[in-house]
């Protein structure tokens, strides 16, 4: 059966890892081709939080083939350490493949990461500080270690002493930093490799092979279109591609073998890190939607920004991805805070209208957002469980999203567990 790709559509953090639970329990296979722990997915299930970071959130499901493929960037002491604390919570590992393509994230990923935005000074990008644009520039430069190396230890050693060597270079010469003790960390990595020979497997042949045997394959998407390195807010997004697209590249599938694309979207708009965003509220609306939707990073823990819903940018997201449908989470947020308001278009000084979310970030801050403004709802959502329940006034924002969006709405939030989305 053709494979259903789960995408975040606006800054991250849309809620794609309870959707993927959900629609997991439905799942053979479920794939992460983009992306690190970068990344945080949460999953509520029988009253318990787990966070996710790298691997997928089809893990809770013990009979789920849960896949990381090569388009991702690995941090092995990470991913050690959230299978270690998934199996002390009785969750089973044994399910989990990491394909050998994927790239290390090593030490000093890290710490060029923390180096280079302290370098940015004022127009740092916000990174999340785990190493990742680092990883994925050695990637596309060609000299960076994969999963492969990782696990065999003569190859890695020799590799790693090269790469560990020239970085420390950079770090003294160039950003002022102190040496890393690069035989130090190949003897800590070699650990970290026999930890994880026994996960290591070609993850495209794995999924070709569930394809072919008809098998219900889901592929989720980490971070969210407006922080794809092409088609987000360049220069402020992270170095993988979050679109529908990477989870070809980043698995090794053809585009053929996709048949629906959901697009994940939070009922209003929040970002972390800096950047453009237009309908951004520095006011005490923007601080009780953060508050009431306890808007706090899953990785970092940082103030998540907030602003009202912005149907300018999920249109680029329905082109860019090809969305098939809508899933919009938070809903339940929203409630007694007043009129809402979206915002259909952007306007420049000069009167043009914008429709499209422009390419270049000086363009972008031209532009104010064209707000329409609907009648909000005062009621408790959170026990709905149906469409149909919900208040009128809810059903009409939904519906108007639908409209201003041009991508049906087949699945709406009211709570962060599985039991709290409705199916349309
Ligand atoms: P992800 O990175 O896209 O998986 O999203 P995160 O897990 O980083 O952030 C989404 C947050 O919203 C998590 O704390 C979820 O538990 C929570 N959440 C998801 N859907 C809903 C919803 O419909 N209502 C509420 N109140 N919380 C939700
Ligand atoms: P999930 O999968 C929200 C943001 C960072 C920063 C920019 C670049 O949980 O939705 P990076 O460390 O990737 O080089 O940082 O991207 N970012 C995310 N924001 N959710 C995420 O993942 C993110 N992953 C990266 O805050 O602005
Ligand atoms: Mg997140």
């Amino acid at each position: 059966m053709p494979a259903r790709v789960v995408v975040g559509v606006q800054w991250g953090d849309e809620g794609k890892g309870k959707i993927i639970d959900i629609l997991a329990s439905r799942a053979d296979v479920v794939v992460r081709s983009q992306g690190g722990n970068n990344a945080g997915h949460t999953v509520e299930s029988g009253g318990e939080v787990y966070k996710l970071h790298l691997i997928p959130s089809g893990i809770l499901y013990p009979e789920t083939l849960c896949l990381i493929g090569c388009g991702t960037v690995i941090d092995p002491k990470v991913i050690l350490e959230e299978i270690d604390g998934l199996i002390a919570r009785g969750i089973t590992c044994e399910n989990l493949r990491i394909d050998p393509r994927a790239h290390v994230i090593m030490p000093w990923h890290i710490e060029i990461d923390g180096l280079g935005e302290a370098l940015r000074g004022g127009s740092e990008i916000g990174t999340t500080r785990r190493g990742i644009g680092p990883c994925y520039m050695d990637k596309a430069e060609r000299s960076g270690l994969r999963i492969y190396d990782l696990v065999h230890p003569e190859v890695f050693a020799e590799k790693a002493k090269l790469a560990g060597e020239l970085k420390n270079k950079l770090i003294t010469s160039y950003y002022g930093g102190e040496a890393l003790d690069v035989d130090g960390i190949i003897r800590e990595y070699t650990e970290y490799g026999k930890r994880l020979s026994k996960y290591v497997a070609d993850v495209s042949v794995l999924t070709f092979e569930a394809l072919r045997e008809n098998k219900n394959v889901l592929f989720e998407g980490a971070q969210g279109t407006l922080l794809d390195i092409d088609m987000g807010t360049y220069p402020f997004v992270t170095s993988s591609h979050p679109l529908s697209a990477g989870v070809c590249t980043g698995t090794g599938i053809g585009p053929t073998e996709i048949g629906e694309i959901i697009g994940v979207a939070k009922a209003y708009t929040t970002r972390v890190g800096k950047g453009p965003f237009p309908t951004e509220l520095n006011d005490e609306m923007g601080d009780l939607i953060r508050n009431r939707g306890h808007e706090f990073g899953t990785t970092t823990g940082r103030p998540r920004r907030t602003g009202w819903f912005d149907a300018v940018i999920l249109r680029h997201a329905v082109r860019v991805n090809g969305l098939t449908g809508l899933a919009v989470n938070k809903l339940d947020t929203l409630s007694g805070i007043g009129n809402l308001k979206i915002c259909v278009a952007y306007q420049k000084a000069d009167g043009t209208v914008l429709k499209d979310y422009p390419a270049s970030l000086e363009e972008l801050a031209q532009c104010q957002p064209v707000y329409e403004e609907v009648a909000g709802f005062d009621e408790d959502i959170s026990s709905c469980r149906s469409f149909e329940e919900l208040p009128e006034a809810c059903k009409r924002y939904i519906n108007k999203l639908e409209e201003v969006c041009g991508c049906p709405v087949k699945m709406v939030g009211v709570g962060p567990s599985r039991e709290q989305n409705l199916e349309r």
